[in-house]
């Protein structure tokens, strides 16, 4: 099964993954995860990339098609996966539709710019596995710690409020029409409220999920 999470920054996208892909034994594949991993790396591909997503810009649609070409032919993508940030822009869903993948089920968390914020500039991240904290909303068992390693939670470069201003526009210009280009597709459509209690949110996504499997 092929799923895409589709939202703001900020509106849940990485905090449902986790839920789903526990449930559905798919990877998640979160084109932010893999170049924040290319930049901590200082791969040519994290050079590259580094300062484009530091300014909440894109990075070129062919950057982020090849990566994620590659990524779909590792054992684990065979059956499905979790699509979490990509795609981003409609040349981006046109290049993995020209590839033969097909999206069974897309999940558009919608969720208020003043929430966006506040959530934002909260979160810690821990950068080798991507698991997401927020300070109030979802903190670690020990303050600046991540739950299962111990290691150091970060915050992201681009998670100032300028950036995520900036990130906010880029999303709305860029990603929105893909809203209208999945919902005039053969795939399954869920439009979702993201304000509620996150296990709450996986709790209505799984219902939905359900019937599309
Ligand atoms: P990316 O990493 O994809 O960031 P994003 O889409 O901006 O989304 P976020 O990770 O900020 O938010 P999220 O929706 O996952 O929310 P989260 O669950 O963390 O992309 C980063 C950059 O990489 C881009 O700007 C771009 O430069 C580049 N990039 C990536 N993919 C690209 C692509 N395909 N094409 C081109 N460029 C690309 O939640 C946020 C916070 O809220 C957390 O602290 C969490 O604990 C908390 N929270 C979550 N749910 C709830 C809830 N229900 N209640 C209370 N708190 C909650």
């Amino acid at each position: 099964m092929n799923i895409i999470l589709l939202g703001p920054p900020g509106s849940g996208k990485g905090t449902q993954a986790e839920y789903i892909c526990a449930e559905y034994s798919i990877p998640q594949l979160s084109t932010g995860d893999m170049l924040r991993s290319a930049v901590k790396s200082g791969t040519e591909l994290g050079e590259k990339t580094k300062a484009i997503m530091a300014k909440g810009d894109l990075v070129p649609d062919d950057i982020i098609l090849g990566l994620v070409k590659d990524r779909l032919g590792d054992s684990d993508c065979q059956n499905g996966c979790l699509f979490d940030g990509f795609p981003r822009t409609v040349p981006q869903a046109e290049g993995l539709r020209g590839i033969g993948i097909v999206i069974d089920a897309v999940v558009e968390l919608k969720v208020p710019e003043s929430t966006v914020v506040d959530r934002i500039s909260g979160r810690r991240t821990h950068l080798p596995s991507g698991r997401i904290y927020h300070e109030s909303f979802n903190p670690p068992k020990v303050e600046g710690r991540d739950d299962i390693t111990g290691e150091e939670l970060v915050q992201r470069p681009d998670d100032r409020e300028d950036v995520i201003r900036e990130r906010l526009n880029v999303y709305l210009s860029q990603t929105a029409p893909l809203i209208d280009f999945y919902r005039g597709s053969d795939c399954e459509y869920l439009e979702l409220e993201g304000t509620g209690i996150a296990s709450d949110i996986a709790n209505q996504i799984h219902t939905f999920l359900k019937k599309v499997v």
